[in-house]
């Protein structure tokens, strides 16, 4: 049944001229077909790359927005219609202009799981992978970071001669590791690393050996000489991990991790998004530039 699915998306594929896009938290079934998996960073980037007419996104909304965004002549076809991140929908554009209005001097800096209308009225985009450079490279001393409040003090905490104006957003998939149950892992695998993603509370970060995004951690786990591995981030990166290195180990802290919204990406929605070409994302062009100036200043930042 799968494989049949697997050979009609294949087909579908070339009659569209499409190339699937898939980030590394929806299921390992899904990542197989994909033409390109990563993390957001990774995803925004080949989004202005791609030659395909049609882009099949297999993640969050924000995720297909930003796609849209970077490259409006392209049709962007999400492959579920209702998978939604609700950290991006975290802060609101009335927030944004009161902070604006008391901190004048500050830059507005939106993690790019944000809806368009946030990034929208925001000075940069940052992903997990990119956020300390590019703060880092900003001119502005006063930082205020939205909507994440983890990323945010994490961030802070590398760059402690700004002054940085937190959020209370936070990714409740990540906020659900604690840090008792790192502690039981390590209990249980002494020889492991603890690898967590910046997206997790304060206290877990403090257990953790390795800091970074979603692909960061997969290269850290990949380059290391040790052999085990405790996740503290999203459960679908465990496809990959294992992926690419089969003889380690890898072990999650608990059931928690697992986002909802990610996992409604299936196999069928894949192949449902390529034959009916819908749900399509759609912007309105006043707001896709507003939100492409923000998006591409992180790209401009990150590259240099
Ligand atoms: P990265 O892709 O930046 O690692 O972010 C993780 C995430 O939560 C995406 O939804
Ligand atoms: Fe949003 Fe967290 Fe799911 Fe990523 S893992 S899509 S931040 S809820």
């Amino acid at each position: 049944m799968k494989e049949k699915i697997k050979e009609q998306i294949a087909q579908w594929k070339k009659e569209r001229n499409a190339v699937i896009l898939a980030h590394y938290y929806v299921d390992g079934e899904v990542q197989e077909i994909a033409d390109l998996v990563g993390d957001s960073y990774f995803l925004a980037k080949k989004a202005t790359q791609v030659s395909a007419d049609v882009i099949i996104f297999c993640g969050v909304s924000f995720m297909g927005e930003s796609a849209k965004i970077l490259n409006p002549g392209k049709k962007v076809i999400m492959a579920d219609a209702l998978a939604d991140c609700p950290m991006a929908h975290m802060v609101d554009v009335e927030r944004i202009r009161e902070v604006r209005k008391e901190h004048p001097e500050a830059a507005v800096v939106c993690y790019v799981n944000s809806a368009a209308e946030i990034k929208a009225a925001s000075d940069v985009c940052v992903t997990s992978a990119n956020a300390i450079k590019i703060v880092d490279r900003l001119p502005n001393q006063e930082i205020f970071f939205i909507p994440d409040n983890n990323l945010g003090r994490y961030v802070a905490k590398q760059l402690p001669d700004k002054k940085f104006i937190f959020h209370d957003g936070f990714c409740h998939v990540h906020k659900s590791i604690y840090r008792e149950n790192v502690r039981k892992a390590r209990e249980l695998y002494p020889e492991a690393l603890v690898l967590a993603h910046p997206e997790c509370t304060e206290d877990v970060l403090e257990e953790a050996d390795f800091i970074g995004s979603t692909s960061q951690i997969i290269d850290h786990a990949t380059a290391s000489e040790a052999r085990e591995f405790i996740i503290c981030t999203e459960m679908g990166v465990f496809f990959e991990l294992q992926r690419k290195n089969p003889e380690k180990k890898f072990y999650s802290v608990g059931h928690r991790q697992f986002c909802p919204n990610m996992k409604r990406i299936q196999l069928e929605g894949v192949l449902r998004a390529l034959e009916k070409m819908e749900p399509e994302m759609e912007l309105e062009e006043e707001l896709r530039k507003s939100a492409e100036r923000p998006l591409q200043r992180m790209l401009e930042l990150a590259a240099k």
